[in-house]
């Protein structure tokens, strides 16, 4: 079969691993004959250099063109670059959000998985890690305060900004049916994070979960406090399957749950809509202070593209051949510097896909 792929390699240490997901999937094309055609486009801030806007109406239709889109990492150092000068709707970040709602990428789905050849890296004590966790955030990605009406003002002299946080019953239910189908593939458990206690839009978002529960009989659900959640993840990570929540929730519990990992560069994420079209990106960020220096990891890219196989073209011994890879190369001993430990062997971004791809 022919894919065609949107790649955005993005900046800092984006177009370094998007070249060895790109090698990975060459070599699975090899191997099971399919071929994928790739587009670059651009987003972020190498677009705002180029275009002075962070994703123009042509890359976004170019997007939209393809079967799928796999990027690497958008944004600067916001202390010294430039383009944090500018007004927030034209800095790098800005394109990520307008491709999310542009693509109506609503699901965002982001694996926290221990690997086993990592577990010293993990910052939890050993007796909490057991045999190691396996969970999922499953994040609402185009609604909530990411996208409601926003201003600042100056009244009286006294300045003030207002950020609103609105979700209506079909966004909830759309996102709640996601982490339900996952966890029928997983292990049949749903926990619903909100601030029901506090928020509106968390009372509805309860409802709207529990009514949505009643089309999945097999799934337990069960509702989470935000800030108990945020807790629970380092007390007891095992506890999870699914983890549900909104657009800030899903943020934030995102970067925790993939700091409790212990390996950041190692995870992947899928976002999703309505049709096979996905966007597949590292759950990392640019690291501009490592960009160019062949030191980034680009596991969790090649993860993603995994993740794309799986999700947006249905090859799933492709998928699966892949992730096989990555876990013969960690088996073997070899490491970047971000999982690096005594007795294993350093090697760089270019030699890690090499020894991906030569696995494949
Ligand atoms: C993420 C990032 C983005 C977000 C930023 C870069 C806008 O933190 O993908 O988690 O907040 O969604
Ligand atoms: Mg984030």
């Amino acid at each position: 079969m022919d894919y065609k792929i949107a790649v955005i390699p993005g900046d800092g240490i984006g177009p370094e691993i998007v070249r060895e997901a790109c090698k990975v999937l060459d070599r699975i094309g090899e191997r099971f004959g399919h071929r994928f055609h790739y587009t670059e486009v651009l987003m972020g801030g190498v677009s705002i250099d180029k275009t002075g806007v962070p994703l123009t109406d042509e890359a976004l239709a170019a997007a939209k063109a393809s079967d799928s889109v796999l990027l690497g990492a958008v944004g600067g150092d916001v202390g010294k670059s430039n383009w944090y000068k500018l007004p927030p709707n034209l800095r790098p970040e800005a394109g990520l959000l307008a491709i999310r709602k542009g693509l109506e990428l609503f699901c965002n789905l982001r694996p926290a998985v221990l690997f086993p050849q990592l577990k010293q890296a993990c910052p939890l004590k050993d007796e909490i890690i057991g045999g190691g966790f396996d969970f999922v955030v499953v994040r609402e990605l185009t609604g909530g305060v990411y996208f409601g009406e926003r201003k600042t003002v100056t009244e009286n002299g006294v300045r003030r900004a207002v950020d609103t946080m609105p979700y209506d019953e079909n966004e909830i239910r759309r996102i709640a049916k996601w982490a339900f189908e996952v966890a029928m593939k997983r292990g049949k458990r749903v926990t619903s994070v909100d601030k029901a206690n506090v928020l509106d839009t968390s009372r509805l978002w309860r409802q709207v979960v529990k009514e949505t529960a009643e089309e999945y009989p097999e799934v337990e659900l069960c509702d989470m406090l935000v800030d108990n959640c945020a807790m629970q993840m380092v007390r007891d990570p095992k506890q999870f399957d699914v983890v549900l929540t909104e657009n800030m929730f899903g943020d934030i519990l995102s970067d925790e749950a993939s700091m409790v990992t212990g390996s950041i560069g190692m995870l992947a994420s899928a976002s999703l809509g309505a049709t096979k079209l996905g966007l597949y990106e590292p759950s990392h960020g640019s690291a501009p202070d490592i960009a160019g220096q062949n030191k980034a990891n680009p596991i969790a890219t090649i993860l993603s593209a995994a993740m794309m196989l799986r999700y947006s073209f249905d090859l799933t011994k492709e998928a699966d051949c892949i992730e096989a890879a990555v876990n013969s190369v960690l088996d073997a001993g070899w490491r970047t510097v971000d999982i690096m430990s005594g007795g294993y062997s350093l090697i760089g971004t270019k030699e890690m896909g090499d020894r991906i791809a030569e696995r494949i």
